[in-house]
């Protein structure tokens, strides 16, 4: 029977399911992203279908927009030092309105309950409070920044206490201080701190544009933290970018060099991108994480299945030469794979003939989905990295229908009689394969 495409894609984000039900998320609303007409419709249905599923949330929103806006309006003008507001005290007693504002409203939204609308049901608690303790930013270079501050502390039990709960902790950019002060901080500041001493499995931020783009405006999907540095210089020389774009990387490279594993920017005026994000296999929009998300390694027992999941259907078509599951077991030494979120998206072999000091290059495969960038050529590299350790002279392969492939790896086209005599004698001159070999 067909499926539809409501089962086909509740299949495909199960594993997703599974994987973030109890884990703790930062979720990071910058001003721009809540002032957008979909913010309040869109973007919170979804926080609170992730709530549903059992995800731990921490939203922290921003009000950069927002602020500008009332203090132009009540004509005041903020000074600057080093970039970073002066907060005095008319300053601050303007913002405080409006953030104190923001959080009625976001909270109100959280709470409704309509029917008719994905929140029915839903009851979700949402709770604020002094979970971040803040400190002044003081003098510097004889300029004093006033009520702009930073965090000092977080109370991560008591945030852990309202998770455990299932409520949803809804934090601001101003905090209250030892002292019985409050302080202007960025919300940048409080999600990434919020994320490390929480040890948060994610932080996740909105942006204009969907992620971080290349130089053809296409998203990139992934980011290391130092190729995410790369990126910051280059936006803020062309100065044309949001700068909560370069918050928000700026914030998710510290988090991921403290251990929170990944972040995500994904676009604010794209319907939906955070779940497609989060329960799909490739996401949307831009990942920054400290460990890459595909692996190439050595084959364990353990693999076979999603090798066999690979193979079967390159089998089938007769492309590759049919393995049962108890030779791939005693074989599976031989194995090098591509492996991305637990899925086997490619795979190669290399058998020995150590008598002759040669190996086969074989079973390459490369899942349907994942031949974009040549990830074929990354398992010949580890299998000829193998064969030389092996102090191998030269790897062949056999091919029905990649030839020109293996030519433009540096294959040179041989004869049966080349191959170690023990693979001569299998040879199946009706499969008519043509020999390849590779000096190494
Ligand atoms: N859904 C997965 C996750 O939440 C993978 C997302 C991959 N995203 C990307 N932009 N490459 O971790």
């Amino acid at each position: 029977m067909r499926t539809t495409k409501l089962v086909d894609g509740f299949r495909q984000s199960a594993p997703y399911v599974n994987a973030h039900s109890g884990k703790t998320f930062v979720i990071m609303l910058g001003g721009e992203a809540i002032s957008q007409p979909t913010f309040y419709k869109d973007i919170i249905n979804d926080i609170a279908l992730l709530n549903c599923i059992g995800i731990k949330i921490v939203l922290v929103f921003g009000a950069r927009p927002q602020f500008n806006e009332a203090l132009i309006e009540s004509g005041i003008v903020s000074e600057y030092h080093k970039r970073i507001r002066v907060t005095d005290d008319e300053t601050f007693s303007r913002i405080k309105q409006v953030a104190g504002a923001l959080q009625l409203d976001i909270t109100a939204r959280l709470s409704m309950s309509l029917s008719n609308t994905p929140m029915q049901g839903a009851e979700i608690n949402v709770v604020s409070g002094n979970f971040v303790i803040a400190q002044p930013l003081g003098v510097v270079d004889g300029v004093d920044y006033c009520h702009s501050g930073r965090v000092r502390r977080i109370d991560v039990d008591g945030i852990n206490r309202q998770l455990e709960n299932n409520s949803i902790v809804l934090l601001g950019p101003i905090a209250a201080s030892v002292t019985g002060e409050s302080f202007n901080l960025t919300a940048e500041e409080v999600a990434t701190q919020v994320a490390i001493k929480l040890g948060a499995e994610k932080m996740i931020g909105f942006s204009e544009v969907n992620g971080i783009l290349d130089e053809n405006a296409d998203t990139i999907a992934e980011l290391t933290p130092s190729a995410a540095k790369l990126k910051v210089n280059e936006l803020v020389k062309q100065k044309s970018t949001h700068s909560s774009t370069i918050a928000f990387l700026n914030a998710a490279i510290a988090a991921c060099k403290s251990g929170v594993p990944r972040c995500h920017l994904v676009g604010y005026e794209l319907n939906g991108a955070m779940l497609q994000e989060l329960f799909s296999r490739d996401g949307i929009g831009t990942q920054i994480c400290a460990e890459a998300s595909e692996k190439l390694r050595a084959a364990q027992i353990s693999d076979i299945g999603g090798i066999l999941d690979l193979i079967r259907p390159l089998e089938e078509k007769g492309l590759l030469v049919r393995r049962s599951r108890e030779q791939l077991e005693m074989e599976i030494d031989h194995f090098v794979l591509i492996e991305r979120d637990g899925l086997v998206i490619g795979c190669a072999a290399l058998y020995p003939f150590a008598e002759d000091n040669v190996g086969e290059f074989s079973c390459l495969a490369v899942h349907h989905e994942y031949r974009d960038a040549d990830r074929g050529a990354l398992l010949l590299d580890a299998v000829v990295k193998e064969a030389k350790k092996q102090k191998y002279d030269k790897i062949f392969a056999l091919t029905t229908q990649s030839i020109h492939w293996f030519l433009e790896q540096g294959f040179q086209l041989a004869n049966v009689e080349d191959l170690p005599q023990q693979k001569q004698q299998l040879y199946n001159y009706q499969r008519r394969s043509k020999v390849l070999e590779l000096v190494i």
